[in-house]
């Protein structure tokens, strides 16, 4: 792993074992790309591919005629200078003019990482894990300075980006866009595979074909969105989950956001990634700066499951800070399907016993404890108990819930307040709200104003103080509606484009606080489930809520589209009652369970109201998930058989070493007298036999070419299970040749 810097060809060779990311100056100074894939040698010159030939109606500075940008390839390209492609950053100075031209003025390569300030971002832990380049260059009329920032990962095939534009004149500027990343591909032979949905089917997988025009997805929901996840694979058309060449595109960002590739008729590919541009404007006095979030870039030859594995790994090592990092994760208990708002302590420590007597090891309240939250309608602002319900406070019941052995976990949705609140009683201008008009309104519910300090300072006393006075060791913090009308009360009209950013650095600065405060915590984010399942919110919260969608079948989809992108340690997955709240699908207590270990795991039921058979069931997935949780949210995880496209689904996570492994498959319907199925498995030891649910020995060169059979030799085919059904094979190694 390295960067070099090849002075006399003027070219930068960001490296590892697994990838080259080629960069030079351009002869106009500025920065060009020149190789982006496996990895090659660089000694020589690489910047033919910056020299095109006199071509009519391209446009090219006067003493250059061969060389237009039009044909380059660019690591950040404006727009207004003979680039007619979608532009990286756009700044309006203060003459009315947006044309700016910077060039290379320096360089400075480090070992390790350094911060973005105010945003979330990786990091290394040693110096030695990453090595970063930064490029300043400068327009030299307004003194705008770009600062383009890369760091490679010696143990991951990544590239993170972000960029830094400065304000080094003495006149304002406003910049109008600034993305984080622009990568530009000699060839436009790709297929865009996107991950989008809606509440309750989140992150599908979708391809698009994009050999010409625009393709692009964003969030204008002021959160990254159930709708499009700030996730997008690059792939080569032929490449799958086994093989071929593919490109990670993984925003670290929960706000407003846009990835766009464009195809051009030059037959060159552009994609760019960041920030949404439209209805940002952020002023740059002189002397300021703007740091723009970061893109985990990451790039396989070998499929889409080892690009997948290579983002998990990053997150899990490099992304994730928290006592919880790389540790398994507490089985829990959450009230919410079970009461709803309705509840009170004895109710509470009923459905907590009968947790405790299964085996969770941590109780979580919901939503309804605070303020006069009896429904949706009131409360949200209102971070004090609701004593009618709690009669001794949640220190109380916190209290209560350890001396049974539980940890206690509580629900927040800090970003918002209800009109019937004491909060917006007193503060009616700490809302988002546009001067005159009426208010959107999403589940009863308005946005708190978390571009201004001092609304975040409340609610940050406000939970400091329910905290501090309670025993917690689980925050879920939800966020249940997208913003609307998005401006600020009572602040200049040239500050209102800074709002959807400033909002979600409010937020980011409330996570770091408490954070901060209360290091012990484990945070769960979610937003109406997955609505704001990001690389952003994973720095601060660990977990994340995957979906409201707690279906079992529904939810093999939700978890295998949202495995392209994230870890299973993110997934928040919850055995619930059956029929299921959301589908009225019936399935058994085991093929629910057997889906939702392929996440943080727990029960978002009333444990009270299953059979006693059904109960002991509970207690035998309880036992086994603690013998196998690490190896589930931590192991090698692999995509084998699509549900979106298959009848029968199927998945598996592997150990380091290759000995255990654990293989999941999922019908969807169940046809009569069919065939022998057959997945073949991958990640194993091709040396080793391998016993399989205690019974048949196999090896795993047979295993991963002829696959695992799913017949069940003790059955007859009228005797098998019905539609909606699950199989578990747990797979030990026995003899090493
Ligand atoms: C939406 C969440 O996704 C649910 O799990 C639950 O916490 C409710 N909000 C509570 O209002």
């Amino acid at each position: 792993m390295g960067i070099i810097f090849n002075e006399q060809e003027k070219q930068f060779h960001i490296f590892n074992k697994a990838l080259s990311y080629v960069i030079g100056i351009c002869q106009d100074g500025d920065i060009g790309q020149l190789y982006f894939g496996k990895p090659i040698h660089t000694e020589q010159k690489l910047q033919d591919y910056q020299s095109f030939g006199i071509r009519p109606l391209c446009c090219n500075e006067k003493d250059d005629e061969k060389y237009t940008k039009e044909l380059a390839l660019l690591e950040y390209p404006a727009f207004g200078d003979g680039d007619f492609g979608s532009s990286a950053y756009e700044v309006l100075q203060e003459n009315g003019s947006r044309v700016t031209k910077f060039t290379y003025q320096f360089h400075r390569i480090y070992k390790g990482k350094a911060p973005i300030p105010g945003l979330p971002a990786t990091y290394t832990n040693e110096d030695d894990e990453a090595e970063s380049l930064e490029i300043v260059c400068r327009d030299l009329i307004s003194g705008l300075e770009v600062t383009l920032c890369y760091t490679v990962w010696e143990n991951y095939s990544a590239i993170c980006r972000h960029t830094k534009l400065k304000n080094t004149g003495d006149k304002k500027l406003k910049i109008e866009q600034a993305l984080s990343c622009n990568v530009d591909f000699p060839d436009t032979s790709f297929t865009w595979l996107q991950f989008e949905g809606a509440w309750g089917r989140e992150r599908s997988p979708k391809e698009r074909d994009i050999s010409s025009g625009i393709t692009a997805i964003e969030s204008l929901r002021g959160h990254s969105s159930a709708n499009y996840n700030p996730f997008v694979i690059i792939k080569r058309k032929n490449a799958d989950d086994f093989q071929g060449e593919a490109f990670g595109f993984n925003l670290v960002y929960s706000g407003n956001y846009i990835a766009k590739a464009q195809a051009d008729t030059f037959g060159k590919l552009r994609f760019n990634m960041g920030i949404n541009p439209k209805w940002f404007q952020w002023p740059l006095e002189p002397g300021e700066e703007f740091h723009t979030p970061e893109v985990i870039i990451t790039y396989t030859s070998n499929g889409l499951n080892d690009l997948s594995q290579n983002i998990h790994r990053l997150m899990n090592n490099n992304l994730v800070r928290s006592a919880y990092k790389n540790k398994p994760r507490p089985i829990l208990l959450n009230n919410w399907e079970a009461t709803e708002m309705d509840f009170d302590e004895e109710k509470i420590l009923k459905i907590a016993r009968k947790g405790k007597e299964a085996g969770v090891e941590l109780f979580v309240l919901d939503d309804g404890w605070f303020g006069k939250r009896n429904d949706d309608f009131a409360g949200l602002g209102d971070w004090y108990v609701n004593t009618d319900k709690l009669p001794d406070g949640i220190s109380g019941l916190s209290k209560k819930i350890n001396d049974l052995g539980l940890k206690f976990g509580l629900w927040i949705e800090p970003e918002m307040v209800n009109e019937d609140s004491d909060m917006y009683r007193q503060h009616p201008d700490w809302v988002l709200a546009a001067p005159y008009r009426p208010r959107t309104l999403g589940r009863h519910q308005m946005v708190l104003d978390y571009s201004k300090p001092e609304v975040v300072d409340n609610i940050y006393n406000q939970l400091h103080e329910v905290i501090s006075n309670a025993s917690i060791d689980y925050i879920k913090w939800d966020m249940n509606r997208s913003i609307t009308e998005c401006y600020s009360q009572d602040v200049d009209k040239n500050q209102q484009g800074m709002v959807y950013h400033k909002y979600i650095m409010g937020v980011y600065s409330l996570y770091e606080r408490l954070r901060k405060a209360f290091p012990h915590i484990l945070f769960e984010s979610c937003a109406s489930g997955g609505a704001r399942f990001d690389a952003g919110m994973l720095y601060y919260a660990p977990q994340a809520w995957c979906s409201d969608d707690t279906d079992g079948h529904e939810r093999v989809k939700i978890q295998y589209g949202t495995s392209y992108g994230y870890p299973v340690s993110m997934v928040g997955s919850h055995v619930s009652a059956s029929p299921n709240l959301q589908t009225h699908r019936t399935m058994t207590i085991d093929d629910r369970a057997n889906v939702a270990y392929y996440g943080t795991f727990g029960y978002e039921l009333d444990l009270n109201e299953i059979s006693a058979e059904e109960f002991d069931r509970v207690k035998e997935q309880i036992k086994f998930m603690k013998e196998y949780r690490e190896l589930f949210q931590y192991g090698n995880y692999y995509r084998l058989q699509s549900p979106f496209e298959n009848n029968i689904s199927a998945w598996m996570v592997v150990s380091d070493d290759k000995q255990t492994a654990i293989v999941t498959t999922h019908k969807t319907e169940n046809i009569p007298n069919w065939g022998i199925e057959r997945i073949k498995l991958q990640g194993l030891n091709p040396d080793i036999v391998y016993t399989i649910n205690d019974k048949d020995d196999i090896y795993g060169d047979y295993l991963m070419n002829a696959g695992i059979s799913l017949m069940n030799k003790e059955r007859n085919w009228y005797e098998s299970d019905g539609d909606y059904t699950t199989h578990m094979y747990i797979l030990k190694g026995k003899v090493t040749k």
